[in-house]
């Protein structure tokens, strides 16, 4: 039986409920600091989906805020994490590099940057630009330079397709960047083994929550907002092993 903790509070006071050096995993998809910058643009993303996430709330921080933020996160990432331990991040195209500054400057030991492709993304605006259809992650390692890889004797491209959340896995409420199933297995899978401690402190709807149970592993959840929790909760609660 997957062993699960859940926490509804701010990640950094989340993560000091765990000790030191621990988690084999941090397999996360933080706040990308795009809200304002959607906010500023005349879209009309917010016409066409209600639940847009510039919206929500929680992607408001203004860029010198959301570096904060990151920097304060991977300070507590580092310290949680196993030496030889592994972290993917989930991150907009734009903000890699200040990402990768920040994980760097905290001993983490940078891999590689690789872009998911959404089959069937929304056609927004597809008359007037080029549809928006990837995000990138990025993959590091702490203290060590490689660890749990996978790979079964296969050549990994650093590129993952599949399509958007399909409708089945929405059941449980509605969170606007809800990622889907299979692109977090795909990560578990690979970059950890049975009975793993895996993390995610920005878990939202619980995807990550979800693989890890489904793949045999264990898992700390941390989400600030109280309905995303509760959903997020019960959805991994009902997921069976
Ligand atoms: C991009 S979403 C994660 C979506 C998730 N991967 C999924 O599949 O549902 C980021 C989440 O981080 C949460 N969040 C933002 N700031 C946070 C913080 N300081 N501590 C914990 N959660 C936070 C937001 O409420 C949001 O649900």
């Amino acid at each position: 039986m997957a062993d699960i903790t859940l926490y509804n509070e701010d990640c950094i006071k989340g993560m000091k409920h765990i000790p030191d050096e621990t988690i084999d995993l941090i397999l996360t998809d933080p706040p990308y600091n795009l809200g304002q910058f959607m906010q500023d643009r005349d879209t009309n993303l917010k016409k066409m989906r209600e639940n847009f996430f510039g919206a929500a709330g929680w992607d408001d921080l203004n860029f010198n805020d959301w570096k904060r933020c990151m920097n304060a996160f991977f300070q507590e990432a580092v310290r949680v994490l196993k030496k030889g331990g592994s972290m993917i991040v989930f991150m907009s195209i734009i903000k890699v590099e200040t990402l990768i500054n920040i994980a760097e400057k905290h001993g983490l030991y940078y891999k590689t940057t690789g872009i998911w492709h959404k089959l069937n993304p929304m056609p927004r605006n597809m008359n007037l630009h080029f549809v928006n259809s990837i995000e990138s992650w990025i993959y590091f390692t702490y203290n060590k330079k490689t660890g749990t890889f996978n790979n079964e004797g296969k050549v990994l491209h650093d590129f993952i397709e599949t399509s958007v959340t399909p409708n089945g896995e929405r059941r449980h409420g509605v969170h606007p960047t809800q990622k889907p199933e299979k692109l977090l297995s795909y990560f578990v899978q690979i970059l950890s083994n049975k009975a793993d401690i895996i993390l995610d402190p920005f878990m939202g709807s619980g995807s990550t929550g979800v693989a890890a149970k489904k793949n045999g592993r264990q898992f700390i959840g941390i989400e600030i907002n109280k309905l995303y929790f509760k959903n997020a909760s019960k959805r991994i609660a009902g997921t069976s092993i």
